[in-house]
């Protein structure tokens, strides 16, 4: 390990690891530098010349995202030289980016209009007709669609493809005015993970074709959660959004930062597994297929329970959260019911592989395990209550807590969502997460929980 040293920055004393990038200390500490091409993953690029900062001793600006800390060093961010500097590498970068910001989708959260109200603020010294034109809406693959006129070359997506996916589908051709972002000839943009590439790009030039003109950035609010679609357990924010006469909808899932877990990514079939969640659901309880009160749904409840009584076998979803796995196990314990939890379903190697993917497609299969639940099929019983588990078994009679519609003649009861509810999982690394909620329905739908609670077991 390098040694700590003491360096100064606009006159404060801060300490760093002798030879770390200084703009890993500034980003750190909330000292504002602005900048494009480096990301934390993907390192420095150095071809930007954004993150411009003054080093006492040094003839001339130099770039914080190659520069290594060192004993004593003086650093000053927020000279006038500095603004100056900023504001015309930032007025090189704009002179050919076309005024798309109304319709673009970045707006709101693109680096390039943050930098320009905080360093630019110039009049452009060329006119919009003597922009550089390059082509708009073209379609990567992979739910990437790519404007090359927002582009400003920082290489991040080339670098995530070449170093991160190592799939090598982008690169930059031309020179100059001419220089693209582009596909290799005869490639679409074809990999688990491309749709981070949207996430890295600092600006509008790529943009998701599911969440393109779904929604402006600034009406969502970003709830933070826990991808259920494997047992991985990535970090997500939940960008929801509640309109006026309509129900909380969520428009997308982005990657949130857990450097013990996802770090800065998610994969693709995660981030679109939000649609799932709104579409299919049961919305009511039926039994024989048809609509049926809660005060019915009750009833009928009560009744099965008397009747298959010594002879109950509850199965849980290793998707469920672990408080709510926990009140099922009580509840089953006060019935005297055995409970199950088959996770022979949940295995599937050809969605595995070596980035964050895993085999198990459950998030909480590891709760399953730790607290030594029977992972067999549930045997000689007559009544089988299942708690949204995806297999469907035979016995002489069900009841069903589902979050979706399936085809069934049972007592189906409705149940929230992930999304819709709050608890905590475990994911196949053993690392405890809580996931909050984030959807707030107009009508909502209770959890297993609260039924047992409803219903007077606990
Ligand atoms: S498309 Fe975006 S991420 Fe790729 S080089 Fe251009 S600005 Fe950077
Ligand atoms: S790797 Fe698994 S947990 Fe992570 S985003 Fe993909 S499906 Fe979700
Ligand atoms: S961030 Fe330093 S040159 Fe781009």
């Amino acid at each position: 390990m390098s040694r700590v040293v003491d360096i100064i920055i606009d006159g404060e004393n801060y300490r760093a690891e002798e030879n770390s990038l200084l703009i890993d200390l500034l980003i750190q500490e909330g000292i504002k530098v602005p900048y494009f091409c480096y990301h934390e993953t993907l390192g420095a690029d150095g071809n930007c010349r954004m993150c411009m900062v003054g080093i006492e001793g040094q003839k001339r600006p130099q770039i914080a995202c190659d520069t290594l800390v060192k004993e004593g060093m003086v650093v000053n961010t927020k000279s006038d030289t500095i603004r100056e500097v900023r504001k015309n590498i930032l007025e090189l970068e704009l002179i050919n980016h076309p005024v798309d910001c109304p319709t673009c989708d970045q707006a709101g959260e693109c680096s390039l209009q943050d930098f320009y109200m905080e360093y630019g603020l110039h009049n452009s010294k060329i006119t919009i007709a003597q922009k550089v034109k390059h082509d708009k809406a073209i379609d990567l693959g992979a739910n990437v669609m790519l404007d090359q006129e927002r582009c400003v070359l920082c290489a991040r997506c080339t670098r995530f493809t070449a170093e991160i996916t190592k799939t090598h589908e982008l690169g930059i051709v031309g020179r100059g005015d001419d220089a693209k972002v582009t596909t290799m000839p005869g490639r679409t943009l074809e990999n688990d993970y491309a749709m981070n590439v949207v996430d890295l790009c600092p600006v509008g030039a790529l943009t998701s074709k599911d969440f393109r003109f779904a929604q402006r950035v600034w009406f969502l609010e970003s709830s933070e959660g826990i991808c259920h679609g494997c047992a991985k357990g990535c970090n997500i924010f939940i960008d929801h959004n509640k309109l006026k006469y309509k129900d909380d909808t969520i428009y997308r899932f982005r990657p949130r930062r857990n450097d013990a877990v996802n770090g800065f990514f998610i994969c693709d079939a995660g981030r679109l597994s939000y649609k799932e969640l709104q579409e299919m659901r049961q919305e009511s309880a039926t039994l024989h297929g048809r609509e049926i009160s809660q005060e019915a749904a009750k009833e009928a409840f009560h009744n099965l329970l008397l009747l298959h009584q010594n002879s109950i076998a509850v199965v849980i979803d290793a998707n469920l959260y672990t408080e709510e796995i926990e009140s099922i196990i009580n509840f089953a314990n006060t019935i005297d019911a055995k409970i199950y939890a088959p996770l022979d379903i949940y295995k599937d190697a050809s969605f595995a592989d070596e980035m964050l993917k895993s085999s198990m497609r459950a998030a909480n299969y590891k709760t399953i395990e730790n607290l030594g639940i029977t992972t067999s099929t549930p045997q000689n019983a007559t009544l089988i209550i299942n708690c949204n588990h995806p297999q469907e078994f035979r016995a002489d009679a069900t009841i069903n807590f589902f979050t979706h519609r399936r085809e069934t003649q049972a007592l189906t009861l409705p149940i929230a969502a992930y999304t819709e509810s709050s608890g905590s999982l475990t994911n196949e690394d053993n690392i405890t997460q809580y996931s909050k909620q984030a959807v707030f329905k107009n009508s909502p739908l209770p959890t297993i929980s609260d039924y047992l609670q409803g219903l007077g077991y606990e």
